[in-house]
């Protein structure tokens, strides 16, 4: 890839593909964390006497103007990031209000563009809209990993109209994800979590011949005991999704890879703060109660292997965390690869959904050697698939 190392950003109008679709509140930002994580690329350039011009999508607006869905909210945390540099606005990506913005700009500030998707042209990869933007610059940086896995105009078609490269958080990215599964130091563990194993089939496929063990937890670990025959009682399961489950756990002992189920499980009647709560052996669950978080055998078990790994992936809680006590077996474990993580015998990388909620709530986020910016871009890639946005940087250079 090209990136700053090696382009001379200096007195040129530079296009940067960041990803604030932050969570946002009554026009309010309530998390600004990738906003922050894009000041640094923001500040290289400007420091290096280069015109920035901001582009990003935010929500799904499919193509309307729909006023919720401005990115002038940002604006405010933004400058925050950036040490109180002025940052300006343009009320349109394309057309006359992006170009008398761009136009306006000295070498050292900073211009933000309006919402991409307001233009159905965006999330078509539509060439003359990708000509619109190109029009606005001389060079195209893509800062915006976790919005890589989308073939849309900002992040593919765009990258081919001028010289292009990586963002220093697309870089940071790139460099954590390839160490953490392309060529990771071994013994190493994937954690994956969450409800459902149907909106997962393709990244435990993939992860199945990649990891030395596959720990699954959450929801989708009740589908896998139902596969294995054990009656879950009320658990949350997709009893349609036996068979996928079974071809998973056929792959794994066909390909020398290790599946590891929870042993035992924490469950009660309802899924509710305070309910009673029990530990049972997952081959005893019983027929009106639920699970709801993994069993402290489990977490016991789980900890001591991970003593012996050198990598960890996460993906996911291992419980309902949301409603303590249920949180429990998602913080021990979670709080062993931080401890483990501190005395530099593990990398620990994480990334995904629900995850950054999951660790935030441990209170070990800070504590991992890496957490990504991205959701859906980093389901993808642990999927092993070629995200459009990062395939376009390498054919560019
Ligand atoms: C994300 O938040 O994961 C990215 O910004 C992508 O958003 P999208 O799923 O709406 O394309």
């Amino acid at each position: 890839f090209q990136s700053l190392d090696t382009l001379d950003v200096a007195g040129k109008t530079v296009l940067v593909r960041v990803d604030f679709n932050v969570p946002m509140k009554d026009g309010q930002v309530t998390d600004a964390s990738r906003i922050q994580r894009a000041a640094r690329t923001i500040r290289e350039l400007t420091d290096r006497k280069a015109k920035v011009v901001l582009l990003s999508h935010f929500g799904r607006p499919k193509g309307e103007r729909v006023p919720e869905m401005s990115l002038k909210p940002t604006v405010p945390p933004l400058q925050e990031a950036l040490d109180g540099l002025p940052v300006g606005f343009a009320d349109d990506c394309v057309g006359a209000p992006a170009e008398q913005a761009v136009a306006g700009l000295e070498p050292g500030q900073v211009v933000l563009l309006e919402n991409l998707r307001y233009h159905k042209e965006e999330e078509k990869d539509d060439p003359a809209f990708a000509d619109q933007l190109a029009k606005l610059g001389d060079l195209y940086l893509n800062d915006a990993f976790s919005a890589a896995h989308r073939a849309h105009a900002s992040v593919h078609a765009l990258a081919k109209r001028l010289p292009s490269g990586a963002g220093r958080l697309m870089q940071e990215e790139l460099e954590h994800l390839e160490a953490a599964l392309e060529n990771p130091r071994r013994p190493m563990m994937a954690v994956v979590g969450g409800a459902k194993v149907s909106t997962k089939i393709d990244l435990l496929s993939n992860l199945v011949t990649k990891v030395d063990a596959l720990v699954i937890g959450g929801g989708m670990a009740n589908t896998f005991l139902h596969a294995l025959g054990h009656d879950v009682g009320k658990s949350l399961c997709e009893k349609e999704m036996a068979d996928t489950a079974n071809a998973i756990l056929q792959k794994a002992r066909d390909e020398g890879g290790d599946i590891v189920l929870p042993t035992d499980a924490v469950v009660a009647r309802e899924l509710k703060a305070g309910v009673e709560t029990e530990i049972c052996s997952v081959k005893s669950v019983p027929g009106d109660q639920m699970i709801l978080d993994a069993g402290p055998q489990t977490v016991e078990h789980l900890c001591r292997r991970l003593e012996d790994c050198a990598t960890i992936v996460w993906n996911g809680p291992l419980g309902t965390f949301e409603t303590p006590p249920f949180d429990q077996a998602t913080n021990q474990v979670a709080a062993k690869a931080a401890e483990l993580t501190r005395a530099n015998k593990l990398l620990s990388v994480a990334g995904g959904g629900d995850t950054v909620s999951a660790l935030t709530n441990a209170g070990v986020l800070d504590d991992f050697s890496y957490v990504s910016a991205a959701g859906g871009a980093f389901l993808e890639w642990l999927e092993g698939k070629d995200l459009p946005g990062v395939r376009v940087l390498a054919e560019s250079a």
